[in-house]
């Protein structure tokens, strides 16, 4: 059990007035909030050492590269990687995709094949098909089932030894689908192709340990962890992160320059080429310490007691039809109410103080493949309340006899 009251009082936004009534963040799909000791820790940043990362010889420019390195120790731990040289830092989850889908362009040969699937973000999609144009490689996309879980019949089917990855999304943003990727892991590894996984929307709601699961590469961003923006996380396994090239080129990420040849320097820092957002990362730390002193598996009860409760009380609105019904789902409902505009929802439920997310929610495939424009979707964080719930279904009913 987790205290829901005292973990509230971490977070000053939570108690911002909007639109004369106490606001009700549902919409952490898109970005959770910080909480007090994230913020202390940005603030501290500037206050206390700000200065440039693995370059200066003096004191505020060691210690801010301590807390950095620090922070990726963090990482480590929290996601249970073999070395802090597999924690490459970036500017976010379609930052650590693109790294990996750039490298391979020169990895893939012709009539190779990359495996995606219909629930996709449209981070998970576009770096690949690019990826794909410029090696001449097949994509192709394994189809998602009309609740909501992927068609394994069909995955199984389509793997085969010209498939080189298969890329997908640990929790769809759209569906709220956990996905089984341990043994997607195993069955894409049989065919000798490697894995990479998107886990913005796993990484504070589920436990992530990439060793347990065997996952060749697992990209997340701090900004769905209680963290900053601008800051994301690329796990890759040492041997992959080795034999990919470097993605981005400048200072940081050599050994050795000269005009007529330039030698790239080890893991990590071969993949953070210029000054990357310090502050954030630092506070990255910070966010791992909050998530991991209430802890993860409790996070993740209490969510599903609010995902159980929620669409319980959903499913009671006459006309709602909710998309995504896995057995296997995380805090994320996605809805429409027959021929009411998700966006009208939205911007009523705003009116009330509650902030959701309407549209295709970067997975226009996946909304095609439902014949629907988008969805309305409440998506949950760890300080989400039975009460707000209850609110909102409120505000709901409140807006469907408004429209209707
Ligand atoms: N990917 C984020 C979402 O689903 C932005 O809302």
């Amino acid at each position: 059990m987790i205290n829901t009251q005292e973990i509230r009082k971490q977070f000053p936004i939570i108690n911002l007035n909007i639109n004369r009534s106490n606001l009700i963040y549902f919409d952490n799909g898109a970005t959770t909030q910080n909480p007090q000791n994230v913020i202390d820790t940005e603030k501290e940043y500037y206050e206390k050492m700000n200065a440039n990362v693995h370059r200066g010889a003096h004191f505020l420019s060691s210690h801010a590269t301590e807390k950095f390195e620090e922070s990726r120790k963090s990482v480590q731990s929290f996601i249970n990687a073999k070395s802090v040289k597999e924690i490459v830092f970036t500017k976010g989850t379609t930052e650590s995709i693109n790294l990996v889908a750039n490298g391979f362009r020169s990895i893939l040969k012709k009539d190779d094949e990359v495996l995606i699937t219909e629930m996709e973000h449209h981070s998970n999609i576009v770096p690949w098909q690019i990826c794909c144009k410029y090696a001449g490689a097949k994509l192709r996309v394994v189809p998602v089932k009309e609740n909501g879980d992927l068609d394994m019949v069909s995955l199984k089917s389509m793997l085969n030894n010209k498939t080189k990855l298969v890329a997908l999304t640990h929790i769809s943003n759209a569906l709220g689908t956990i996905n089984p990727i341990e043994d997607i892991c195993k069955l894409s590894h049989s065919f000798g192709a490697k894995i990479l996984i998107d886990g913005a929307q796993a990484i504070s709601h589920i436990k992530v340990d990439v060793q347990k699961l065997n996952v060749d590469f697992y990209c997340f961003s701090s900004h769905k962890m209680y963290g900053s923006t601008g800051v994301g996380v690329l796990y890759g396994k040492e041997e992959l992160l080795n034999d990919l090239p470097p993605y981005q080129s400048g200072g940081e990420m050599i050994k050795d320059v000269s005009f007529e040849k330039t030698t790239y320097a080890d893991l990590p820092y071969k993949f953070e080429a210029g000054t990357p957002n310090i502050a954030g990362v630092i506070s990255l730390k910070s966010s791992i310490d909050f998530i991991c002193k209430i802890g993860i598996d409790n996070i993740k009860n209490h969510e599903n007691t609010l995902l159980n409760y929620a669409t319980l009380e959903l499913k009671k609105i006459k006309d709602l039809q909710i998309l995504g019904t896995s057995k296997n789902k995380s805090g994320i409902i996605s809805f429409n109410i027959n021929s009411l505009h998700a966006y009208d929802i939205g911007v009523l439920l705003d009116k009330m103080g509650i902030a959701i997310r309407t549209g295709h929610h970067c997975a226009q495939p996946l909304m095609k493949r439902f014949n629907i424009a988008g969805t309305a979707r409440i998506s949950f964080a760890v300080y989400n309340t039975k009460d707000e719930i209850e609110k909102c279904i409120a505000a709901i009913k409140k807006s469907k006899k408004m429209l209707l």
